[in-house]
């Protein structure tokens, strides 16, 4: 294996098999750091202020993020318990040539255990699982923080995807996090849709930015379960103007349903209401996938439910409302105007909630199979 120098100083390793370093070639020794260490380790440290942290690593490789590690327990003399996952172990003849002992100032035992796959002292227990993230037996609940170091999405895309990114979220502890050196849209997205609350964070050198996957942990949290009538006819569809906190908005009609009745009950009731008229609950258009968190309350969480509907009779309401009606100081807070949009060039970015935007879509996408 091909030694390199980076632009730290640090060396790294060349897998010629899929062409990738093991480490950033901008610095090896400040991605470690940075990435893992700062953004991994020591959040976890100050989350839990006593006993020892659990760190599951995806992709030991050589070993330098379990020996960053080990710096950053001995500095705050605490104990980290870390399972490596790898099922392509390097050899101390591979490892031995990057200096990674002098280099991170960890007594060479340390760095030859790690290497040959167990180690146990006073600041960490270490066990090389030899297997893959999808293979490997992982316990519920066990991981603090996840160091996630699998090499580049275009190298190895199957670990940057939805069941590897499942799997992960459901290792980890709730409140627990998942730090990668990747910052892309789509990984970003794909750990959305696995349920983790992403951000995007400064980077180590020579890159901007990194990802930070949180399981995101609300004992207080609640659903709110909204259901929503999509009213389409002669080419146009039925929306609520309304005059809210955040200004005017555009959504559609309906609202929360209330303990005692269904969605589809809630959505006839909200007709009555809204509409001053009844209305036929068809099927079912769309049940929101993804967690919107309430724009009002971030305890709340939306579940949105959205029906075709259809007016029972000929349009009895003002139907004439436009979004400049709900707009500007002068509208009293809670104002509704209804109207009508062309489903032509209505755009789920019209809409102001994202659970409407996802009904939209849908709706959109099933028009278009037909
Ligand atoms: C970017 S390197 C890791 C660098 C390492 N953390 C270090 O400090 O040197 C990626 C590692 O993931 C390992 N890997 C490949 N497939 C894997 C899988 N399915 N599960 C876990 N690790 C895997 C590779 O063998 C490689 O060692």
């Amino acid at each position: 294996m091909k030694l390199r120098e980076t632009k730290d100083g640090s060396y790294t390793l060349h897998n010629p098999e899929l062409d990738v370093f093991y480490h950033s070639v901008h610095g090896a020794w400040a991605e470690t750091q940075h990435v893992f260490g700062a953004m991994g380790l020591d959040e976890a440290f100050a989350r839990r202020p006593d006993g020892s942290i659990h760190i599951l690593e995806v992709g030991l490789g050589t070993g330098l993020n379990v020996l960053d590690a080990w710096v950053r327990a001995k500095a705050v003399n605490r104990q980290v318990i870390v399972h490596s996952l790898e099922p392509n172990p390097l050899s101390w003849a591979d490892v031995e040539p990057l200096g990674h002992a002098a280099l991170a100032q960890v007594p060479e035992e340390v760095v030859k255990n790690i290497v040959a796959g167990r180690h146990v002292d006073g600041h960490l227990d270490f066990t090389r699982i030899d297997a893959g993230v999808m293979a490997a037996a992982l316990e519920e609940e066990w991981a603090d923080v996840v160091y996630f170091d699998a090499f580049a999405p275009a190298a190895q895309p199957e670990m940057w995807s939805v069941p590897v990114m499942d799997r992960m979220r459901w290792a980890l502890k709730p409140g627990g996090q998942l730090v990668t050196y990747c910052a892309k849209g789509d990984v970003r997205r794909t750990m959305e849709e696995a349920g983790f609350q992403v951000d995007r964070i400064p980077g180590p050198p020579g890159k901007r930015e990194m990802l930070r996957a949180t399981k995101v942990a609300r004992p207080q949290g609640r659903f709110n379960v909204r259901a929503y009538m999509v009213v389409v006819q002669d080419g146009r569809v039925l929306v609520s103007y309304e005059r809210l906190p955040m200004g005017g908005v555009m959504k559609f009609p309906g609202g929360g349903v209330e303990w005692g009745e269904g969605p589809v009950a809630a959505i006839r009731r909200e007709a009555l209401e809204e509409l001053g008229q009844s209305v036929t609950v068809n099927a079912l258009l769309h049940v929101s996938r993804k967690a919107h968190i309430s724009s009002f309350d971030d305890n709340q969480q939306v579940l949105a439910i959205h029906h075709l509907t259809q007016l029972d009779g000929p349009v009895r309401f003002e139907d004439e409302g436009t979004l400049e009606d709900v707009f500007g100081k002068g509208v009293p807070m809670m104002d509704q105007k209804l109207g009508w949009r062309e489903v032509d060039t209505l755009q789920p970015q019209d809409f102001h909630f994202a659970s409407d935007r996802e009904a939209w879509g849908a709706w959109l996408a099933r028009r278009a199979a037909k």
